[in-house]
């Protein structure tokens, strides 16, 4: 059964559940606050780069099952199904900010008309669901409308650079809802995907909402693990790739999210790490595994710059390097808490040229860093070959593929000193060392 569905929100998850809804017959209209990137969006033009993601939105706005417009007075009447998919950026104190869902869920009770159900999809503290409710509540009291609605939580697990495959093809999908009107809705709205019931969770609201925290607390963990690993394997003279396959191997353990590197970044793993600390301090628990994690996390984003000026005696003013990735993560343009914004801050700081190239993220990285960034060494280039031409080293701190075949001889060539600094471990180690280049990974 068709539903009529709006999502709030045209940045990463919205973009990618409204196309991926119409894409399984649902009639979609997607709005945004920010009116440039509807305007774009209407002309086929993405605000980000996602694989698959445009041809999936071009397919659908043809078909008329996905249309894009600005403001919800623009969304015909009697959309059975409400998204909210704003951002929920990280406060100073640590705490999710909740005012652009908050400011989503009072223009849906402005122009509700009729029983509908209102998901929040964005990640949101625990208790959420409820402050929706006593909104909307409060917005249609106000204006002496009795309708009625349901708040149901389900956060989304899609990862960056493969979102339209996770949104399309989920392992689970996490559904919090205490009403049967509402469960009844949600499953018809996921029917289309063919779930199986170990696949269709439903749960408690509140269940919910935490679920997505753990979730990402969990593979956080598992990141800062492997990095502590890591730190240890260095000293200690082992090969922290020889742990992974170790403890990988064991089907307890597992290998995903178990490569040692250069920190955690993107718009999640921080943000939502940081937030659940702070509500976990608001009912009285003192997170100590979650703020160790994260502080591990930190740490781990200073040690390329610490093992560049391991290796150039502590002095690497006017050295030029090669930087290759600047996305948090490959098959993304995203530059969130990005391991690369910290190293080249730092080495910008103690007087280092940097020449940076990344397949995606170069107009993004362009408006990141300030303008004194680029008067003071920092050089965006167009591609790989030109970032190490006459560099004193090549730092890899994006695990992006074409990294790892690059032709290590070539580069050889055009570079002045014989440092590879791989921050995620991906290049061939021996490849390089056979070049009698120095090869310096993290726990390797
Ligand atoms: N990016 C991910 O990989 C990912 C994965 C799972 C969950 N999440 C969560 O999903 C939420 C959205 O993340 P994102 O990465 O898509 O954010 P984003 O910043 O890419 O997009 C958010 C969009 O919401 C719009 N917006 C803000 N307030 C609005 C309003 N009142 N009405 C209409 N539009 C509004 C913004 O203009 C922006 O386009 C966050 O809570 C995030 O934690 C993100």
């Amino acid at each position: 059964m068709t539903l009529k569905v709006t999502v709030i929100g045209a940045g990463y998850v919205g973009l990618t559940t409204a196309a991926c809804f119409a894409q399984l017959g649902h009639e979609v209209h997607c709005i945004d606050i920010n009116e440039i990137r509807i305007a774009e969006l209407k002309q086929g033009k993405l605000p980000i780069y996602e694989p698959g993601l445009q041809e999936l939105v071009i397919k659908n706005v043809q078909v008329k099952r996905l249309q894009f417009v600005f403001g919800l007075e623009n969304v015909p009447v009697g959309q059975k199904i409400y998204i909210i998919a704003v951002g929920t950026p990280m406060q100073e104190d640590g705490s999710a900010n909740t005012s652009y869902v908050e400011a989503a869920a009072r223009n849906i009770a402005k122009h509700l008309n009729d029983y509908a159900v209102i998901i929040t999809k964005s990640t949101v503290p625990v208790g959420t669901a409820e402050k929706i409710h006593n909104i909307i509540k409060a917005e249609l009291l106000r204006k002496n409308k009795k309708i009625q609605y349901s708040v149901v939580s389900n956060p989304e697990f899609l990862k960056q650079g493969d979102a339209v495959k996770d949104c399309l093809y989920p392992n689970r999908v996490i559904v919090g809802v205490d009403d049967q009107r509402a469960s009844e809705i949600m499953k018809q709205l996921y029917v289309p995907m063919k779930l199986t019931s170990e696949q269709y969770l439903e749960m408690g609201i509140k269940d919910a909402e935490m679920t997505k925290y753990a979730a990402n607390a969990m593979l956080a963990t598992k990141i800062s693990f492997i990095n502590e690993m890591a730190n240890i394997c260095e000293k200690i003279g082992a090969n922290v790739e020889n742990i992974k396959r170790g403890i990988g191997s064991d089907s307890r353990i597992g290998f995903a999210f178990l490569n040692a590197g250069c920190g955690y970044g993107g718009s999640c793993f921080p943000k939502d790490v940081r937030a659940l600390i702070f509500n976990a301090e608001q009912v009285g628990v003192d997170a100590k595994l979650l703020k160790a994690v994260e502080l591990r996390n930190e740490l781990q984003k200073y040690i390329l710059v610490q093992k560049l000026l391991n290796y150039f005696a502590s002095n690497i003013k006017d050295k030029t390097f090669a930087v290759w990735g600047l996305a948090f993560k490959p098959d993304t343009d995203d530059m969130r808490e990005a391991s690369a914004v910290i190293f080249i801050t730092e080495a910008i700081k103690r007087g280092a040229k940097i020449k940076a190239y990344d397949p995606q993220a170069m107009l993004v990285a362009q408006k990141m860093f300030p303008a004194e960034y680029f008067k003071n060494g920092l050089m965006l280039v167009s591609d790989k070959e030109t970032a190490v031409e006459n560099a004193d080293g090549l730092v890899v701190i994006t695990e992006w593929p074409e990294f790892k075949t690059a032709n290590f001889k070539e580069l050889q060539q055009k570079m002045k000193g014989k440092l590879i600094l791989d921050g995620r471990n991906c290049l061939p180690k021996e490849k390089i060392t056979s070049l009698a280049m120095d090869y310096i990974g993290v726990g390797i």
